[in-house]
């Protein structure tokens, strides 16, 4: 039998050497964990977070904290603490494959790195030295292959201190306040410069626009196989054959009137700038009906997100039927067959008419979503494509969706594992082929969390962007580190390939799993600014995923800057390059089409701190116009570096240079 590791006292008092104050412990399971972050279940107390013993590889532990994947917990220790000990592994209770890895970071600098740890591995010993450490934090990530089992334990773990008690870092709150002026009431045109679409197919374009309605349209240029309707800026029509339309549009009205270069590139390329639009899946999840998709539709335009360039209206998961299920509980509307005796897949009762739903956001000027797995089911459980793939590619086509969300779910399930390439790469290159001979454009999401290093294949499966990690929902508190890690493969995206981060989670939001109905993010305003300024430097796919229904002022403010995401849309198509300054300051450097760049100062520490963007560091010489992009202020010329001090978590995003005239 194995011995039990059990302290002796609760809080023992370690011996003194001669002159130095004596140790104290205190247990990680003593403190308040409210404040630990975790991607399901709650932090237990002696306990795994499915409430049994803890124990790793068969031995059991008294004391120590059971989580779950991913996990954070940040704890102040304002140099009180010496060190920090524990054993960490895989409960033994949890099934399946989970493997996660445990991290420990003192003051930004990793300092312990378990590496992966599957269930049945021996406890891994963490012995850090803690001297002088202000903050703290205790990760535990998914070990790349999402969250599913990754139940971690702290076992054993605990601090010796000789000053202040560890204490968890409690997020200082914030007012929320606007950065993003109020658009004025002359016209002023926004969105892509430039737009693919294929020759002979559909064509809507809405040509965004802020400034006081009525305002009335004008395209110089229009090719003959498309038509504007003046009062709504709304183009349709067919494209035109291949080749390079160089347009003009124009917009007008009583303050008077704007106009703007449009290159619409008729061709095999879509998204040739990173899609912009709404998912339904954090607010909403299985909740969703096509009711609230239409309220979705309308509220896009009369909040004018849509006259910033938000245009796709997305469905996710749970539009189809699922089995009934004691567990996951899908309402009795959303229970029924999955296809009908032709195979023909069905929508369930919320969504009665998916033909009507489309037709209603394409009358808008918008295009719709739709999502689906390549498995038996889809993540919630609801009916899949999988050997069905040509009959469905062609109904999305025929019911008039622009975009399709493919989701690898439980098609892990009919694949060897470990899974070839070869077979990780099967179900996109299928799908990709039949949407490309769709009579209509379908921009191709995959969702398959990175696996297989995604980014180095996506496009030439017929992507358009593809996550390159897990459920951002599980780690909003990580933004940085998610971004920095999106970051590293920028050398992958191009104009019509992009790496995607996951989805803008700011307003009101559900849980990460579907519990829940939305409430406030737990971001603070500023952190919710940097989201899309990191975002924006990124060129990552902009999809706001909270609830429209309460969207207030302030998460306007932030979704709606129209220099911010001309930052995003800008025609290179270039994810930012990081230049590391310290432990939690670094830039972001992206090169502009205009020969400009855009410089995110950044910093991913718990406190203020002054950041400086040498002009060295991102390649320009002599004296340079700055401008601050969030609030459309020319900030003057400086001769060698920007210097700013930037908030706990936030990023000063500022455009470096004159712009090239074209
Ligand atoms: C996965 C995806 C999410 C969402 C859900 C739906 O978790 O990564 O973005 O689509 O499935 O079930």
């Amino acid at each position: 039998m194995n011995r039990i590791f059990a302290p002796l006292f609760s809080c023992a008092l370690g011996f003194a050497t001669a002159g130095l104050p004596a140790a104290e412990t205190i247990w990680l399971d003593a403190l308040d964990l409210t404040a630990m972050r975790q991607g399901w279940g709650r932090p237990q107390v002696n306990r795994s977070v499915t409430e049994r013993p803890l124990t790793i590889a068969g031995q059991p532990y008294a004391r120590g904290v059971g989580t779950h994947a991913t996990s954070t917990y940040r704890l102040r220790l304002n140099r009180g603490s010496e060190n920090f000990t524990a054993n960490v592994g895989v409960d033994d209770a949890a099934g399946g494959s989970g493997s996660v890895v445990f991290q420990v970071i003192a003051d930004g600098k990793r300092v312990f790195n378990s590496g992966t740890m599957k269930r049945g591995q021996a406890a891994k010993p963490v012995n850090v030295d803690l001297r002088g450490v202000k903050t703290l934090q205790l990760l535990v990530t998914d070990g790349g292959d999402g969250l599913n089992h990754d139940h971690a334990n702290w076992a054993n773990a605990q601090f010796s201190c000789s000053g202040a008690r560890p204490a968890p870092h409690v997020i200082p709150s914030e007012a929320p306040y606007l950065l993003t002026p109020q658009p004025g009431p002359v016209p002023r045109l926004n969105g892509p410069v430039v737009y693919g679409a294929r020759p002979g197919h559909p064509f809507l374009h809405r040509i965004p626009a802020q400034g006081t309605r009525p305002m009335t349209f004008a395209v110089r240029n229009l090719p003959a196989t498309l038509k504007l309707d003046p009062l709504t800026g709304i183009i349709t029509g067919t494209t035109p054959p291949r080749g390079e339309y160089a347009l003009t549009f124009t917009a007008r009205n009583s303050a008077g009137q704007a106009s703007r270069a449009f290159k619409l590139v008729s061709g095999d390329t879509l998204s040739l700038t990173p899609q912009l639009g709404w998912n339904h899946w954090y607010a909403h999840y299985n909740r969703i009906t096509a009711a609230m998709m239409r309220e979705a539709a309308d509220i896009m335009i009369r909040t004018g997100m849509a006259d910033v360039g938000y245009d796709y209206v997305n469905i996710d998961d749970c539009w189809m039927n699922a089995e009934a299920d004691a567990r996951r509980k899908p309402d009795a509307q959303r229970i029924g067959p999955f296809r009908d005796a032709h195979g023909r897949l069905l929508s369930n009762a919320h969504f009665p008419d998916m033909k009507g739903l489309a037709d209603y956001i394409h009358a808008r000027g918008l295009k719709a979503g739709l999502y689906t797995s390549p498995g038996p089911k889809t993540c919630a459980g609801f009916a899949g494509t999988y050997q069905h793939e040509a009959q469905d590619a062609r109904l999305f086509a025929e019911w008039g969706f622009d975009f399709l969300k493919y989701d690898w779910c439980s098609y892990g399930g009919v694949v060897p594992k470990p899974t070839p390439l070869e077979e990780m790469q099967r179900p996109y290159r299928l799908m990709g082929d039949l949407l490309r001979q769709q009579p209509r454009d379908m921009v191709f999401n995959l969702c398959q969390y990175g696996m297989g290093d995604v980014w180095k294949w996506g496009a030439e499966v017929g992507g358009h962007s593809w996550r390159t990690a897990g459920d951002l929902g599980f780690e909003l508190d990580r933004i940085f580190e998610v971004a920095l890690k999106n970051c590293e493969h920028r050398d992958w995206q191009k104009p019509g390939a992009w790496n995607d981060p996951d989805y803008i989670q700011i307003g009101y939001i559900g849980q990460a799993r579907g519990e829940g109905l939305p409430e406030p993010c737990g971001l603070t305003p500023t952190e919710q600014y940097s989201f899309m300024s990191l975002w924006a430097l990124m060129a990552s796919p902009l999809f706001f995923s909270g609830d429209l229904s309460r969207i207030d002022e302030f998460t306007l403010n932030v979704l709606c800057n129209p220099e911010v995401i001309a930052v995003n849309q800008d025609p290179l198509g270039q994810c930012a390059r990081v230049v590391r300054l310290g432990e939690e300051a670094f830039l972001l450097i992206k090169d502009l089409a205009d020969g400009t760049k855009a410089i995110g100062l950044c910093n991913s520490g718990e406190t203020s701190l002054s950041v400086s963007a040498k002009w060295s560091e991102a390649g320009l010489g002599g004296t340079q116009a700055v401008r601050d992009v969030w609030q459309h202020r020319d900030l003057g010329k400086f001769a060698t570096e920007f210097k700013a001090e930037v908030r706990r978590r936030g990023v000063v995003l500022v455009k470096v240079g004159t712009p090239r005239r074209t």
